[in-house]
Parts: structure tokens; C-alpha cells; sequence
């Protein structure tokens, strides 16, 4: 198949253009980069084994995503672009709503006018709000708290009726826990600008000396610990999952809800302590307030994956956090070098198919 990815600059988007080549699919991508830099694209190269396809565009570019489909023929598309930080999007709720729910529909119309009705969304467990039982399954409520989350519902919902009002499309809706980690080679992981937001991030700054101390919020939960708990799945795993849900659509037609998540609760003292483990570091922490928004615990119940799909997540919690730390170690400052909005992927930029991997970390 020849699949579109949306976003496959980003994190997750970065992890699945090395899991689609893996088994035999041809792909594309375009991004913004209003959160990910081009320094990416020769590692993907790298991994891939041939120079990445990759257009600096911008998915509420209706002209452009139309010429784009025009010029090329697509199978599928992986939709991973949005923003996705839950703060700023309180702050600044409407630029949500604009790039996570406009961008969709644009993406949707060039879709439908180009004849590609196979779709995998990028969906989150933040969908379930504030659950009423663990582990949550997939027909649990959903409440959303904060107009990220609101951006990941409607989005569930318009391509939901979008499926029932024409059959012809078939999209999977695929709901992430926590996702974590790096590719094992350590020349893809996650690149936060600025403060990191989430977790573990956070834990691999505060291990290289970045920052100084990890602020735990909340250790009066009724959890294990006190602390908070998450499914914290591994991104490699994930990425998979994607494979395995564009398969199965492009086999079945037919569309798809599902959770991916390890289906274990973790506490934030259990991942440090196993971060500390894996990188052989101190972590310097202490117990402060619960942050707003915030729940207790939160895990999946993974079972339809492995029903619908086959798919179950192998890796642990030791490999997340090797992993997470191999990158962290290999990439101080991440993939360095950023691209402007609106700049182009010169070809010149493409990357160096031959080049070996130490190379490329030392920035080729
Ligand atoms: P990311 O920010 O690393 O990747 C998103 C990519 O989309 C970035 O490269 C960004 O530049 C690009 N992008 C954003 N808006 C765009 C636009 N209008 N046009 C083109 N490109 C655009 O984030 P990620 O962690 O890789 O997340 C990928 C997807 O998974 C997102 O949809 C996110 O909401 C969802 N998700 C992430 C998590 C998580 O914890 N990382 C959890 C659940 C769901
Ligand atoms: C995990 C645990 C924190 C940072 C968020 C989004 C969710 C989804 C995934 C996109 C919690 C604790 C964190 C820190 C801490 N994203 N923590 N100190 O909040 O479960 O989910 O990312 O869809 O929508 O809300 O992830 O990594 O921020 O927090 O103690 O500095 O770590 O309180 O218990 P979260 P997280």
C-alpha cells in the first residue's frame, strides 16, 4: 500500500513510517512541523532504508492537500496531525478546535474527492474523561474535560457518521493510553520543545541533568502508592497496532473502536523507580500538589485489540524506559535543528540513504 501520514513527522507518526516500511508499505508524509523538526526525516531514512517522501504542508491547506492527492495515489491515510498539549489547549481553546477538528474535515474532503476511504485516526483514552471504572473498556462513557479532549470526541464522532452516512469509508478510531519510550536504536523518539508536559519525558530531563527535579503531583490518590496511575504503552507497540488496524481495514471495509494500552496500571513512583533502574541514575523527586484535571487511575482494557486485530503490546515497562533513556542519552537536544512554519522540505534536505547511523547522530 501507498499510505499518507499526517503528522509522521511527530512522535508516534515518526514510529509508524518505520513500522509500515517494516512490512512492505510505501509511505509519504506531511506535517507542518508546528511541533516536530526535518531532523527527523534522516533518520527515518535511516530506519527505513530509502529517502522519506515528506511535504511541509498544512492539512487545513485545502488547495494544497488536493494537489496533492491529485498528483499522487494513496491506499490509506494515518492521521496523526494535531496539537495535543491538554494546558495550552484551555488557553487557547479555538486554535484547537481549528487545526484538530478543521484539519480532519479538510483531510476527510480530499479523501472523498480523491476516492481514498481507508482512514486511521489518532484517538486518546482522554475521550473517557474522568472513567467510572478500571480497566476501561471501549463502550465505557465518554466525558471529555478540556477542549483537547473535546477535539479527539468530535473528530471520533464525525468520522463515526461520516462511516454510517457512507459505507464506503471504513476508518479506525484507535484510543492511546500513555505512549512512551523510543525506537530501540535510538534514532527516533520523543522531542518536546520546551517544558515537557507528560511524564516520562520530564523523568529523561531530569535524569540528564536538564532539570533539576521531578515535581510528582499528588501522592494522596487511592492508588497503590498515592501517586497516579497510567498504562503507559510502549511507542513501538503502538506504532504496530497502526499496521495491524490499516490491514485489517483495508481487509474488512469495516470501521473500528478500539483501546491501545498494555492493560496495567503503573504509578508514577513505579516508573521512576524503574527509570532509575534502567538508566542507572538517581532521580530527584518529591510530592506536591495534584495537578487540575487530573485522575487517579486510568488503564485499558485491551482485549478487543487482541480480538479484532491480533494485537497485543509485547514490550514492558523496563524496555519503555531503556528505550526512553537510550534516546534521551543518544539526543541531549533532540533532533536540533527546526524548521520555520511554512518552510519546505528542500530536496536537498532529503536524506542520506548511505549514511550510517553514527553519522546521522552526530547530525548528517
Ligand atoms: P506530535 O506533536 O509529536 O506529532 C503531531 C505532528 O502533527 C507534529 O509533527 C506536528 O508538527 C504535526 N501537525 C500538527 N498540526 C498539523 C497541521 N495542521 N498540518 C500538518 N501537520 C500538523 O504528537 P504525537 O505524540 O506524535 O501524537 C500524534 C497523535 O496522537 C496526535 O493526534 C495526538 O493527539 C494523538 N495522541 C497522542 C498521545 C500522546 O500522549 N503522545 C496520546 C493520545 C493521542
Ligand atoms: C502521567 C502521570 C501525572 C508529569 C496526558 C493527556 C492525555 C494523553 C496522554 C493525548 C499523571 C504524573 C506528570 C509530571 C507527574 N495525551 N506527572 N509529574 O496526564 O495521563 O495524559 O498525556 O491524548 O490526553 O492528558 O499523562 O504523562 O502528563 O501524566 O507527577 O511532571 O504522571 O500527574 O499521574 P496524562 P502525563
Amino acid at each position: 500500500m501507498h499510505v499518507l501520514v499526517t503528522g509522521g513527522a511527530g512522535f508516534i507518526g515518526a514510529h509508524a513510517c518505520v513500522a509500515l516500511a517494516a512490512r512492505g508499505h510505501r509511505v509519504s508524509i506531511v506535517d507542518n512541523f508546528a511541533n516536530s523538526c526535518r531532523g527527523v526525516l534522516p533518520r527515518l531514512a535511516l530506519l527505513t532504508g530509502s529517502a522519506v517522501d515528506c511535504r511541509c504542508l498544512d492539512i487545513r491547506d485545502r488547495a494544497a492537500l488536493a494537489e496533492l492527492f491529485a498528483s499522487t495515489r494513496f491506499d490509506a491515510v494515518i492521521h496523526f496531525a494535531a496539537l495535543k498539549a491538554v494546558g495550552e489547549s484551555c488557553e487557547r481553546p479555538l486554535e484547537y478546535f481549528d487545526n484538530n477538528i478543521c484539519g480532519t474535515v479538510s483531510l476527510l474532503q480530499a479523501m472523498s474527492a480523491a476516492g481514498v476511504r481507508r482512514l486511521v485516526f489518532s484517538s486518546s483514552a482522554t475521550v473517557y474523561g474522568t472513567p467510572e471504572a478500571v480497566p476501561v473498556r471501549e463502550d465505557a462513557r465518554l466525558d471529555v474535560t478540556n477542549p483537547y479532549g473535546r477535539t479527539k470526541l468530535v473528530n471520533e464522532q464525525l468520522v463515526d457518521d461520516l462511516c454510517r452516512f457512507d459505507p464506503a469509508f471504513a476508518v479506525a478510531n484507535l484510543r492511546y493510553f500513555n505512549p512512551v519510550g523510543a525506537h530501540p536504536s535510538g534514532l527516533i523518539g520523543e522531542d518536546p520543545g520546551g517544558i515537557p508536559n507528560n511524564l516520562m519525558p520530564y523523568v529523561c530531563q531530569v535524569a540528564a541533568g536538564r532539570r533539576a527535579c521531578l515535581r510528582v503531583f499528588g501522592g494522596d490518590y487511592p492508588t497503590i502508592d498515592g501517586t497516579g496511575v497510567r498504562d503507559y504503552i510502549h511507542v513501538v507497540d503502538l506504532a504496530r497496532a497502526h499496521v495491524d488496524a490499516l490491514e485489517y481495514l483495508m481487509d474488512t471495509g469495516r470501521p473500528l473502536t478500539v483501546n491501545l494500552g498494555t492493560g496495567r496500571g503503573i504509578s508514577v513512583l513505579e516508573l521512576l523507580r524503574a527509570f532509575e533502574y534502567a538508566s542507572g541514575r538517581q532521580i530527584p523527586h518529591e510530592i506536591v500538589h495534584r495537578r487540575p484535571g487530573d485522575v487517579a487511575e486510568v488503564y485499558a482494557d485491551p482485549s478487543l485489540a487482541a480480538r479484532v486485530l491480533g494485537w497485543k503490546a509485547e514490550l514492558g515497562l523496563d524496555a519503555m524506559c531503556r528505550d526512553a533513556w537510550h534516546w534521551q542519552s543518544l539526543n541531549p537536544d533532540g533532533y536540533l535543528s527546526r524548521t520555520r512554519p511554512g518552510q519546505r522540505v528542500a530536496a536537498s534536505a532529503r536524506p542520506p540513504v548511505t549514511a550510517g547511523a553514527d553519522a546521522v547522530l552526530r547530525g548528517g
